[in-house]
């Protein structure tokens, strides 16, 4: 075929992928192409802002490695995770909703035994949390491996200080037999996500916060359930209805209560004032 135009482009380069044995990437291709060239027309595209898009992703690109993660920054940012999320993870009422599972997840973080303290160093206000996890049913999903991770009080990650040698603020802990698990740890803050690649220039550029509300990360696996990943996030936090990467689901907000000093859950004698949490996490059976 010859004589390509701006309208028939698009069932020229359809009919090229005619031969495409794997129907699944015919059909997927074959839709982002629709979409790239009517998108194209709609915006009526200068080839400067073509050139422009092709320098920032090069840049997003160039800003990943084995630890930074920008395209998937610049999918949460554009709601492309949360959208995957969201359509992957339709859950019956009464179960624990999803949310994105973001970069910081660290695969082989230590497995502490339950009332372990998980912050190993990293600085915060004393929390306490206990959470359960049950089936639809109410019954106790006993000996289910739950990761955790968080930020510290700097908002900052482990994985994000790159002198520390050791994991902080993450651990996976094994539910009891009646489900439950008991853990002490840091006070979760608002954070901003990375800022300082292309994904924060087209924040700035569009006029948006990086800030994420404050949360904790939890990953659930245990048999015959399907895996959890959500987070728990702290109630009354200024983000909650702006977070830049929209995983907040009303269903995810916990109540963080404050405690003067004096005895925490575990027994032990507090000098300081010190936060509990509780939450109940309900798995979706296979
Ligand atoms: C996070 O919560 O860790 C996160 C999620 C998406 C983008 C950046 C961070
Ligand atoms: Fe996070």
């Amino acid at each position: 075929m010859r004589n390509i135009d701006e309208n028939n482009i698009t069932q020229a380069v359809l009919d090229r992928m005619s031969a495409c044995s794997n129907p699944r990437l015919k059909e997927v291709l074959g839709s982002l192409v629709r979409h790239l060239h009517d998108f194209a027309r709609e915006v009526k595209l200068t080839e400067a802002e073509w050139m422009a898009g092709i320098e920032f992703l090069t840049a997003t690109g160039h800003m990943c490695d084995d630890k930074r993660q920008e395209f998937i920054l610049l999918s949460d940012t554009l709601g492309l995770s949360m959208l995957t999320v969201a359509m992957n993870n339709a859950k019956p009422e009464g179960v624990t909703e999803s949310t994105v599972f973001g970069p910081f997840h660290v695969a082989g973080a230590p497995h502490v035994a339950q009332g372990a303290d998980i912050s190993a160093g990293a600085t915060g206000e004393p929390l306490f949390v206990t959470a359960r996890v049950t089936a639809p049913d109410g019954k106790p999903v006993v000996g289910a491996d739950v990761d955790v991770w968080q930020a510290d009080e700097d908002g900052l990650y482990d994985v994000q200080r790159p002198n520390l040698e050791h994991h902080q603020a993450r651990a996976v802990l094994r539910t009891d037999a009646e489900g439950y698990l008991r853990f002490r740890t840091v006070l979760p803050v608002a954070y901003p996500v990375p800022t300082d690649g292309p994904v924060g220039k087209m924040l700035v550029a569009t006029g948006r916060h990086p800030w994420r509300p404050a949360h904790i990360h939890f990953m659930v696996v245990a048999t015959g359930f399907e895996r959890l990943i959500t987070h728990v996030f702290r109630d009354g936090d200024p983000y909650m209805d702006s977070d830049v990467v929209f995983g907040v689901r009303s269903s995810l907000i916990g109540q963080f209560d404050q405690h003067p000093a004096g005895t925490a859950p575990d027994g032990s004698a507090m000098g300081v004032p010190f936060h509990t949490l509780a939450f109940d996490f309900v798995l979706q059976p296979v």
